[in-house]
């Protein structure tokens, strides 16, 4: 059969999805996906057969598609043994299928799934489920088309943490089919924390008894002065629980990876059982958020705690990934143990960073001796990483790139852009969050893979992965406003090659995918209105603004007078022409669903502009390349630099680092001209770790200031041709370092590095 289907479809028209006026339906985006018609009919009652080995792996999630595709389509599946008059196909065992792959064709009222195994038939199943669709008179449709497709990371997590708030096994449940749905195959799940042990250990049962209850929970933000709300909180997962939460998700083809944090945020623990601590407490279990200075004391109890609590975990979960937290573990309480400082001694450490190291190493001896692995975050690798482990690197990428260049495996959750707990939006128009700022799109921008890795490091960049803490999120539906569809994009990011990266195509796909979230009742972030997401120029007085609709059926109102658009504000239906000759114009929008959802008010300022005269006609009096000034910090704002006096001057070929800079705290000033060779609107990225600033001639084009991780912002200036002043600031202030320019030029589709033939400097002087 898979042999005439590839017969009845070589010799159409082939149409990438992507590039007909149709937009492509799949998200994740497929590798390859080919439209090879303009679709077909399915009869009602779909019939479906499996055949192949490891097929019945396959029939409980198979149970569910149908019935999720039933209520969808109004119409019933049913199972067929006849597979030569089943309408779709699922064919298991296909020789040079690899694992997690599939191939799909459908055409002339046939769907074939093709799979090495059932994994790769399941993310085909997921995929179809986005060809399906009931035209205008009821009748069930797929795509005609032919797509191959296998994903980029093996890897491809989502955590969520338990034990700052408990949630029922229901939405443990569902959390992990939501991201199965998106061909996410691993749920991280923190299960002990300072504020509760979630976990049922039969050896330890004061771990649950008294470690799964704190007396209160601290209101928002109130820690000084503390206010609590006086209300008890518990939860735990009974071992049948989890049994049954690990088989669900099996089901699914994802990978349950438990975490018992050591050796901090072990508070509750040592609620419970405080003879394993340094100082022998007593300690109440963790009512507020933070870091606590009570952790695991390194004594032969605890690693026999530990060793028998692992046992237990080991026999519930078949990962061969193990985590065991390792994080932000203070180290006064060792400082101030002569219990600690005698391990130090014993075993010839050299400090307390050392001890930790000798800690986490003694675990994973005992994980590797049960045959599993250990990962921990990315402060495992201080005091000297564990032979074997795996590093997740959440305080930027830094810790993965050093472990990758060890040989270390590495996972990459940076909280730049993996961090779901950070606000999507403005604060003002977000339920309060721990901070940070993590639009949807800069989590689609992501790229687990850092420049730094050489090919043969980047092999050990298994993937990536989002962290949902949840000490502002009470209840499931506050998760799913968190996670999705920011989990959406970080599907793509992990699952489809980088090349295919494109924002505007992720973003009709989403549209396309946001329904099926409302038909689960999953409570999504509705993204904002694009259109707006950034200030823009007009080389003519009158421009045409074009707003995109988030979610398909949406409602779209703006205003022009910088108030909040309501429900009953004037309705945007097409673009529309702009006035700019009076000056500025702020448009506000918002969505507004038939379901009651609202996205917050997207903004921008649209600007007549003129041409910027440029100030110099030729490059005669130049030199190639900038001037670099260089400035020692530390700093928090590159207003600083003006009156720094500099500490060193050098010529550079373009924007970037020489190599001799601290590793922490300076400052740079890139100084010279831009060469623009034709008049035009031109959109500058600036990228950078922490603050930076870019000017042409005196106008501001990219305000990038203050202490932040690495995110871009763009601005536009117009320019006319010939050479324009240019300055960039930058400063470092400790931890992740980086500065990127890119330019997009009038007419372009993307941004590109600004061409080193574009910089000059004055060379009066100096020739
Ligand atoms: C972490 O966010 N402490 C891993």
């Amino acid at each position: 059969m898979l042999v005439a289907l590839l017969a009845t479809t070589a010799c159409r028209r082939n149409v990438p999805l992507n590039s007909s006026t149709t937009e492509p339906e799949v998200v994740p985006h497929p590798v390859s996906a080919v439209r090879t018609g303009t679709g077909f009919e399915l009869r009602s009652p779909i019939t479906l057969s499996t055949e192949g080995p490891g097929d019945e792996s396959l029939r409980a999630a198979l149970a569910d598609w149908m019935g999720e595709q039933s209520r969808h389509l109004g119409a019933p599946f049913a199972f067929t043994a006849d597979d030569v008059n089943a309408q779709i196909s699922i064919v298991l065992g296909v020789a040079g299928v690899e694992a997690e792959s599939y191939r799909l064709e459908a055409a002339d009222g046939r769907i074939l799934v093709a799979a090495g195994d059932a994994s790769g038939a399941f993310y085909g199943l997921q995929t179809l489920r986005q060809l399906l669709s009931v035209d205008g008179e009821g009748r069930i449709r797929s795509a005609a088309v032919r797509i191959e497709d296998s994903p980029r990371f093996g890897y491809r997590g989502m955590h969520l943490d338990v034990a700052r708030h408990f949630f029922p096994v229901e939405f443990v449940k569902r959390y992990i089919d939501l991201l199965a749905s998106y061909k996410m195959n691993r749920f991280h799940w923190h299960l002990t924390e300072d504020q509760g042990w979630r976990i049922q250990i039969d050896a330890y049962p004061r771990l649950t008894s008294v470690g799964s209850c704190r007396a209160e929970t601290i209101v928002e933000r109130n820690f000084d002065p503390y206010i609590g709300d006086g209300t008890p909180y518990c939860g735990y997962y009974t071992k049948d629980e989890i049994r049954d939460v690990v088989a669900y998700a099996a089901d699914r083809f994802v990978t349950v990876i438990p975490e018992i944090e050591m050796p901090g945020h072990s508070l509750a623990a040592l609620a419970a059982y405080p003879a394993l601590s340094c100082g022998g407490g007593p300690f109440e279990v963790g009512t507020r958020w933070g870091v606590f200075e009570d952790i695991y004391c390194p004594s032969e109890e605890t690693f026999a705690f530990l060793e028998t609590v692992l046992e237990e975990v080991l026999e519930l979960f078949p990962s061969e990934y193990i985590h065991i937290g390792g994080d932000e573990a203070p180290k006064r309480a060792w400082e101030e143990s002569p219990l600690a400082q005698e391990v130090i001694r014993r075993e010839g450490l050299a400090d307390e960073h050392e001890l930790q190291s000798y800690f986490i190493q003694r675990i994973e001896a005992f994980l590797n001796g049960h045959g599993r692995k250990l990962i921990g975050w990315d402060e495992i690798l201080e005091g000297g990483l564990a032979p074997d482990a795996t590093v997740m690197s959440w305080r930027g990428t830094a810790g993965g790139i050093a472990a990758a260049q060890q040989g270390h495996d590495v996972i990459m959750t940076p909280t730049s852009h993996m961090y779901f707990d950070y606000y999507q939006g403005d604060p003002e128009y977000e339920p309060l969050a721990i901070g940070g700022f993590l639009p949807l799109q800069r989590v689609y921008e992501f790229e687990p893979v850092p420049d730094a890795l050489s090919a043969a490091e980047a092999v050990h960049v298994l993937g990536g992965q989002a962290n949902v803490w949840t000490e502002y999120m009470k209840t499931p539906d506050h998760v799913e406003y968190m996670a999705y569809p920011r989990a959406i994009a970080l599907a793509e990011v992990l699952w489809s090659p980088s090349s295919l990266r494109d924002w505007d195509s992720f973003a009709q796909r989403l549209a396309r995918e946001l329904p099926r979230l409302d038909r689960l009742g999953v409570n999504y972030r509705l993204p904002d209105v694009s259109g707006l997401e950034r200030d823009r120029l007009s080389l003519e007085a009158v421009t045409v603004v074009r707003l995109g609709m988030p979610l398909p059926g949406a409602r779209i109102t703006y205003t022009l007078d910088g108030t909040e658009p309501g429900r009953t504000s004037p309705g945007y239906a097409r673009p529309f022409a702009l006035d700019l000759s009076n000056g500025p114009v702020t448009i506000r929008a918002r969505a507004f669903t038939s379901s009651g959802r609202a996205s917050a008010p997207a903004q921008a300022t649209f600007r007549h502009a003129e041409l910027r005269t440029p100030d110099l006609d030729s490059g005669d009096a130049l030199l190639s390349g900038l001037s670099r000034t260089y400035y020692e910090g530390p700093f928090d704002s590159v207003d600083q630099l003006e009156d720094a006096p500099a500490a060193g001057r050098s010529t550079i070929p373009t924007v970037g680092f020489s190599g001799a800079e601290a590793p922490e705290h300076f400052g740079l000033v890139f100084e010279g001209y831009i060469r623009i060779p034709e008049g035009g609107l031109y959109e500058f990225e600036l990228g950078s770790d922490d603050g930076s600033r870019l000017t042409v001639g005196a106008e501001i084009v990219v305000d990038h200031d203050g202490l932040h991780g690495m995110s871009t912002l763009t601005g536009q200036a117009a320019l006319a041709e010939g050479f324009h002043r240019f300055h960039l600031e930058y400063f470092q202030s400790g931890g992740g370092i980086g500065l990127e320019l890119r330019m997009r030029q009038p007419g372009a589709s993307k941004a590109m590095d600004v061409p080193a033939g574009w910089l000059y400097r004055d060379g009066a002087g100096q020739r």
